[in-house]
């Protein structure tokens, strides 16, 4: 894997042949890391929320009785020609290094957020504890592995699916105060815990980060799908995108990464990192 921005001296050492520079780039064997596959602690340095989740930007206002504030992030990945799935799936235009930046991004979040019909067509499973990341969540006093909180209005889940019933930490439906109490009952009896963050049947984007950083967790991850992150786009609640750019060309009227009304105003995100492999890019993007 390659850094090609922040630009550095190792990108400019490794085009000129030269020597790497003291930036931090290199493997503590001294190897450089531009050359070889990135180990899961560099990526999750490279990939660290910001101190105190979040950044000076925070998506809620007012920090939490912590003084900390909810960091929001997305990880998506798009074709060159915006493609946002294939077939009904992300995997076929995912890559082996799109899986580790995505195991990572899990790895570091204490909760994952996504919409019901990725849980539904992606087969969602509970997150796994990785021992790769044991000490790193234990170190930022995170449980074993994230949680995942399904958003949804109908409740038209499953719930007799191992994310309902055997997930290390319970899974977590966010859902409208007008959602049918038969549905929450059932969820709570496979032991999801339902979380209102909405008026009528569906969820207020802000309303749903708040109500995830009063149970403790500042450290959001999205992995979609389309629909619900526009939402999140439009509410004005995202602080950062993670997008991988498959070497790819589709064709066909595949949903980008966010659907739904187009905002009055585009938001606007500046780079902060791009990491390359095997045509793949990883960018990384927060919101100005
Ligand atoms: N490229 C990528 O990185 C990526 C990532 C994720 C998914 N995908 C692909 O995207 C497709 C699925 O995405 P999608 O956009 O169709 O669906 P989605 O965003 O995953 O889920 C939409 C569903 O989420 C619930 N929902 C969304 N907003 C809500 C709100 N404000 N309140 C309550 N519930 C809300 C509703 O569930 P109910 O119907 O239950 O009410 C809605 O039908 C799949 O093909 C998947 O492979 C791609």
């Amino acid at each position: 894997m390659r850094r090609l921005f922040p630009v550095t001296d190792e990108t400019a050492a490794r085009a000129s042949g030269g020597t790497p520079g003291r930036d931090g780039a290199d493997g503590a064997d001294g190897t450089d890391r531009a050359d070889r596959e990135w180990g899961l602690e560099e990526l999750a340095e490279a990939y660290a929320y910001p101190a105190g989740s979040a950044g000076p930007s925070g998506s809620t206002g007012s920090p939490g009785p912590s003084g900390r504030q909810p960091w929001l992030r997305a990880n998506m990945v798009s074709t060159l020609d915006g493609a946002a799935q294939h077939d009904g799936r992300s995997q076929p235009i995912s890559s082996a290094a799109d899986m580790r930046i995505f195991g990572t991004l899990r790895g570091l979040a204490d909760i994952v957020v996504v919409g019901a019909e990725t849980v539904r067509q992606e087969g969602y499973r509970p997150a796994r504890a990785r021992e790769d990341f044991a000490a790193l969540r234990e170190a930022a006093g995170q449980g074993p592995a994230p949680a995942i909180a399904v958003v949804s209005a109908s409740l038209d889940l499953d719930f007799s699916l191992p994310l309902f019933t055997s997930p290390l930490v319970p899974t977590l439906l966010l859902t409208g105060a007008a959602a049918a109490p038969d549905r929450i009952a059932a969820a709570e009896k496979a032991g999801a815990q339902v979380v209102i963050a909405g008026d009528g049947m569906g969820v207020d984007p802000a309303r749903a980060v708040r109500a995830l950083a009063d149970r403790g967790m500042y450290r959001l991850l999205t992995e979609g799908g389309p629909r619900l992150l526009g939402q999140l786009v439009a509410a004005g609640v995202l602080d950062e995108l993670c997008l991988t750019v498959s070497p790819m060309l589709t064709a066909g009227d595949a949903q980008r990464i966010a659907g739904g009304p187009p905002v009055a105003v585009p938001r606007r995100f500046e780079l902060t990192s791009l990491l390359e492999e095997a045509g793949f890019l990883f960018s990384r993007y927060r919101r100005t």
